[in-house]
């Protein structure tokens, strides 16, 4: 059987690989999201510090005697100050003409109207700030006088937060790709289980058992399960045409064969002449041979058939013998040989008895066969730790000298078996039965006299 099966990538590996790729890049946005969220969240809440900063600045601006008096209050800067020690800058011009603070500081542009103050960010000193301007007018000896304010911070406060906050959504993305890959796995295994339970309950079956597949499954998998369904339907079908073709067949065969032979020799008695009397002879014994030759092919196609598909059963092999001698005495009794079998322990022993009482039925035929005349055959079973053999000792011919090993295959005779109808099979069947058993069949010729010794052995399962 070919049991090559070109296997692609395994769907448990696709389903982990999908799924963790998604979780990873769930994780990645998740990160992202709360990332620029966090810095989104840092620069509004240093904006809103800075713009009422500047109002506090811009409100602190008085006219006095005639002149523009700003006088800073602590507050105004006060309000600015956080744990990362941020230098804070400021800039005040009237009628963009500086008046006080640092005089280089840019500001911010857009400013549109006295409420609203623009935002910028920019670099100062080698620094990141963040600036705010904000303008205020003022009327200064009846003329109108716009006061502008620009305070500016630097950022390393809100970086060093966003920094924390990067770092707790990094450990949360790690832990969440964490969950994730155990869910993935367990989703994967509990995915690919009815598969599995499927496949592992169809090659736990003997190969006889050929029911449906009836235990529930994924709807997704009733495809799949229902073809292989009726595969097995058409299986069973097809095995047991093939069976009843066997049956049929040799029966086909040999009645008719053995009608022939039957006229053939009333005809032998009938007729007086010896060229007609031996013509008919040979006309028996070539019907002889062809009614051996299609029972034993169709033996062997039986027995072919069946070691694909063992029936196991435990049995007593002891019992099986003692039939087949029954069975076959009349027939040695006819040479007037003595089959030699005592009954002794039960031997049990799992196998296809069918099978095995043709192997031994065939070389029980085969010591008949090429045995003189009042002689014996003895057959002993005996048990070992490992399994069990029957073997047959007889007094005849014994096997060629030659190519042993060859007997067993199909269709080949000894140059021993001249004068005796055959077609080279019973050999072939048996050891192919006690190969299928995982068994063996050793063909010897006696070392004490004359005659083979042949040893069926059948291991223990
Ligand atoms: N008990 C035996 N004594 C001597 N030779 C044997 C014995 N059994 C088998 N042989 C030899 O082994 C050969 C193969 O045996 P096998 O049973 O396969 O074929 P066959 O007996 O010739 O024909 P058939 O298919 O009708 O059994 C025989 O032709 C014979 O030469
Ligand atoms: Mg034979």
């Amino acid at each position: 059987m070919n049991d090559h099966v070109t296997a692609t990538r395994s769907i448990r590996r696709r389903l982990i690989v999908r799924l963790l790729a998604s979780a990873a890049i769930l994780a990645v946005i998740l990160f992202l999201v709360v990332q620029s969220f966090g810095r989104q969240l840092g620069q509004e809440s240093q904006d809103n510090i800075l713009a009422a900063s500047v109002t506090s600045v811009l409100d602190a601006v008085t006219v006095q005697d005639g002149a523009l008096n700003v006088d800073i209050p602590y507050s105004a800067f006060s309000m600015l100050g956080n744990i990362s020690d941020d230098r804070v800058f400021y800039r005040i011009e009237q009628n963009q003409a500086y008046l006080t603070g640092y005089e280089d500081l840019p500001f911010a542009e857009g400013l549109t109207t006295e409420s609203q103050p623009a935002f910028a960010t920019e670099q100062y000193l080698g620094e990141d700030i963040r600036l705010v301007t904000a303008s205020r007018k003022l009327s200064l000896n009846n003329q109108p006088v716009v006061v502008r304010a620009t305070i500016a911070q630097t950022r390393n406060g809100q970086k060093q937060t966003l920094r924390q906050i990067s770092q707790t959504v990094l450990f949360l993305g790690i832990g969440f790709f964490a969950i994730a890959m155990v869910l993935t796995f367990y989703a994967a295994q509990s995915t690919i289980g009815p598969l599995r339970r499927l496949a592992a309950s169809v090659s736990r079956r003997g190969p006889q058992d050929l029911r449906p597949v009836e235990s529930p499954v994924p709807s997704e998998m009733v495809p799949l399960v229902r073809s292989l369904n009726q595969f097995i339907g058409r299986l069973k079908k097809s095995l047991s045409q093939s069976e009843e073709f066997i049956a049929e067949a040799a029966h086909r065969v040999r009645t008719p064969l053995a009608t022939v032979r039957m006229q053939a020799e009333v005809t032998l008695r009938r007729v007086e002449r010896d060229e007609n009397r031996e013509a008919l002879r040979e006309m028996i014994r070539a019907i002889d041979e062809s009614s051996r030759a299609a029972g034993q092919l169709l033996d062997h196609a039986m027995v072919t058939f069946r070691t694909d598909h063992l029936v196991v059963e435990s049995f007593d092999f002891q019992v099986l013998v003692d039939e087949l001698v029954t069975r076959l005495r009349p027939i040695a009794e006819l040479k007037e040989i003595d089959l030699g079998w005592q009954m002794g322990k039960p031997a049990l022993i799992k196998g296809d008895a069918i099978l095995i009482q043709n192997a031994v039925r065939k070389l029980i035929d085969n010591a008949i066969k090429y045995s003189p005349t009042e002689s014996s055959i003895k057959l002993t079973l005996s048990q070992g730790r490992s399994g069990i053999s029957l073997q047959l000792i007889d007094q005849g011919i014994g096997f060629p000298e030659k190519d042993f090993e060859l007997l067993t295959d199909r269709f080949v005779r000894g140059s021993n078996a001249q004068d005796t109808i055959g077609s080279g099979l019973g050999l072939t069947i048996a050891d192919d039965v006690a190969n299928a058993h995982g068994g063996s069949l050793e063909l010897k010729n006696n070392t004490e006299g004359v005659g083979a010794c042949v040893t069926f052995y059948l291991p223990l399962r």
